[in-house]
């Protein structure tokens, strides 16, 4: 296995951190490997916010689902897809009723701003850094936009928090599905029903000691908590509000 492979299958969902800065050097080449990411049209879609300051990341530790280590994590990076630049340098090219960017916009701003993200997750894991993805950045919509100060036509596609691992940190693998569940060979494959419970077998052995929803099993567990879960109902009503620019119903 070359070095590159064994980083990758090494890496883990890093959430306790060295209490130490990530150097100058270190962040600039996890940056720079971001911004080396592909993207469509070379456009460049997206920004990226690069988060130290202490009462930022306090807040974002309690918006984004009160996920308390946030406030402790060195750097946070926040990878918007961002419209709003593109859009509004149309407008200064002296293009005359600029319409707003679309689904597509949107889309191709999110793919670009989650594959930089990943690129930084490689670079920083080569550097001994660990890092973990928090989807809740795309709750409370309006509470970011105003920490954030972000224009109309961003939207926050990913979020990295960032660490040193601890000394001797002891890592623990978390099962995928198995491959024959996830890629297909040249057309789609209809798994049949049995399959299909095969293939959740192993998140069935990880049915949790609470059960806040009062499940039958695991299926509704997960059901539930995507259909009734707070966050999960305001991460809907979060992205629904800021499509509402994308889909041209306000400006
Ligand atoms: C889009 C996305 C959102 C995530 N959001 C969170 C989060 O809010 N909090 C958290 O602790 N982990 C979060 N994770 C990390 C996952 O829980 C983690 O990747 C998964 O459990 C597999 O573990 P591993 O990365 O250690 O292999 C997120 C991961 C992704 C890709």
């Amino acid at each position: 296995m070359n070095k590159t492979i064994e980083m990758i299958n090494n890496r883990v969902s890093l959430r306790k951190y060295e209490e130490k800065p990530i150097s100058k050097e270190h962040l600039d080449l996890i940056i720079k490997s971001a911004i080396k990411a592909p993207t469509a049209g070379n456009m460049m879609m997206y920004s990226i916010l690069k988060i130290t300051d202490a009462e930022i990341k306090e807040k974002l530790s309690k918006t984004c689902d009160n996920q308390p280590f946030i406030k402790n994590t060195p750097v946070v990076l926040i990878f918007l897809a961002d419209l709003h630049k593109w859009f509004k340098y149309f407008e200064l090219s002296g293009i005359e009723n600029v319409k707003s960017p679309g689904m597509n916009d949107f889309m191709l701003g999110v793919n670009d701003a989650v594959i930089a993200a990943q690129n930084a997750v490689i670079a920083a894991e080569s550097l001994g850094i660990g890092s973990c993805y928090i989807g809740d950045i795309m709750e409370n919509y309006e509470t970011h936009k105003e920490l954030l100060n972000l224009p109309n036509y961003t939207f926050p596609a990913a979020m990295l928090t960032l660490g040193y691992y601890p000394e001797n940190y002891n890592r623990k693998f978390v099962g995928r599905f198995d491959e024959e569940f996830v890629v297909f060979d040249e057309k789609y494959k209809n798994i049949k029903d049995e399959e299909l419970k095969a293939m959740f077998e192993l998140k069935e052995g990880t049915f949790p000691k609470t059960n806040p929803f009062n499940a039958k099993n695991h299926g509704e567990l997960i059901y539930k908590r995507k259909t009734t879960a707070d966050f999960s109902v305001e991460m809907e009503r979060s992205i629904k509000e800021n499509l509402e620019y994308f889909l041209g119903n306000k400006k």
